[in-house]
């Protein structure tokens, strides 16, 4: 495989220039988690137990685009400005900024081929277009494997220094796909920050006993052999499940509680949140939500549905779990940008 380039292209560089890091989420196999990973990273470190960093995450995902539905906001439309497409913001500080393929089909049940110049073009367009603005994180949430799209994300990201991260589960057949993709980050240079178990047992609710189910600890030896950060285990949350793939309908069912009436539209609770103190009266905020989503023409600037959501993932069983994952990415990402500076001192100095 030829090395990645070094020249920038023009756009993506304009749009970049604000992003400190790059993280990709990887995975060699289908389904481990990367997309809930790449939702709890993003979460994780938007939120104020994580620093409250600003983040944008960009799902590449352009067959199966999950993270829309994860953070409850599918159906959300992007806008498209002078100046590029405005993601769209999942908390009203608009610290956490998504993109995603899945945003631009018109029901989540439409499906779309995609062959491998159209990918590239999509993908360019992704990075060249849309206004992240000043990111401390960009978090991009990968297809399971090393396919035409990871190959074009490395092209055009190889200037901007990108890191990535790995996700598995315990099983060896995940550990051997894994391989692949740990083969390819080497191939292209691309420094793997670690490796994260998901899946890891399932903790009885009832008897906080840890049963093995899919085994437990291959992630580790896998890390351990190849000389990797553990990043740390996630253990089968069904909570988390019920956060991420029912976002929409239990949020909705939260917000009606809320308001105490005994059902809300999808509509009502997609609107923009008016103001910080809208949420104490009801009543008063539902009349200025009205007021407001006429106002915004072109960010819906947290909502309702998102902020429920944060707070339904702050309770759940994974979140002090993914607290501590998060702190461990952050200690990795700031050696491996040690390493790298130390590299380019030698490199000038020899020069
Ligand atoms: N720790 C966990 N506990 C329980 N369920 C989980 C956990 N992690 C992920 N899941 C669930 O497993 C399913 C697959 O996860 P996810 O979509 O994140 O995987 P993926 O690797 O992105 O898949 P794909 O390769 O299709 O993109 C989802 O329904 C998700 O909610
Ligand atoms: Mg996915």
């Amino acid at each position: 495989m030829a090395s990645p380039s070094t020249l920038p292209d023009a756009a993506i560089a304009r749009r970049l220039a604000g992003v400190k890091t790059i993280l990709l989420v990887l995975s060699g196999k289908g389904g481990v988690g990367k997309s809930s990973v790449s939702s709890q990273l993003a979460l994780s470190l938007s939120s104020s137990a994580g620093g409250a960093a600003r983040v944008g995450l960009l799902d590449i995902d352009l067959t199966g685009p999950s993270i829309p539905r994860m953070l409850g906001l599918d159906g959300s439309p992007v806008h498209q400005s002078s100046d590029g497409w405005v993601p769209v913001y999942a908390d009203r500080e608009q610290r956490l900024a998504v993109m995603s393929v899945g945003f631009l089909l018109r029901s989540r049940n439409d499906s779309v081929v995609w062959r491998g110049p159209k990918k590239n073009a999509m993908i360019k367009q992704f990075l060249g277009d849309v206004r992240w603005g000043e990111l401390d994180y960009l978090i991009v949430d990968t297809p399971p494997g090393t396919s035409d799209e990871h190959i074009s994300l490395v092209e055009y990201l190889a200037p901007f220094s990108p890191v990535s991260l790995m996700v598995t589960t315990p099983q060896a057949l995940s550990l051997a796909d894994n391989l692949r993709s740990l083969d390819f980050t080497r191939k292209v240079s691309l420094p793997l920050l670690g490796v994260i178990e998901n899946m890891s047992g399932y903790v009885c609710p009832h008897c906080t006993e840890c049963t093995n189910v899919w085994g437990r600890g291959g992630g580790e030896a896998l890390a351990q052999r190849e000389g990797l950060a553990f990043l740390g285990r996630i253990p089968i949350d069904p909570g988390l499940v019920r956060v991420l793939d029912d976002a929409k309908e239990e949020a909705q069912v939260t917000v009606a509680q809320e308001l105490g009436v005994e059902k809300v539209s999808l509509e009502d609770i997609t609107k923009p949140l008016p103001d910080a103190d809208a949420d104490a009266d009801a009543a008063t905020a539902t009349a200025s939500v009205a007021k407001a989503s006429t106002a915004s023409t072109t960010t819906p600037a947290g909502t309702r549905l998102s902020r429920t959501i944060l707070q339904r993932y702050t309770a759940s069983q994974t979140f002090p779990i993914f607290q501590e994952i998060t702190q461990r990415v952050v200690e990795q990402l700031a050696k491996v940008r040690e390493t790298q500076r130390e590299a380019k001192e030698q490199r000038e100095a020899t020069q």
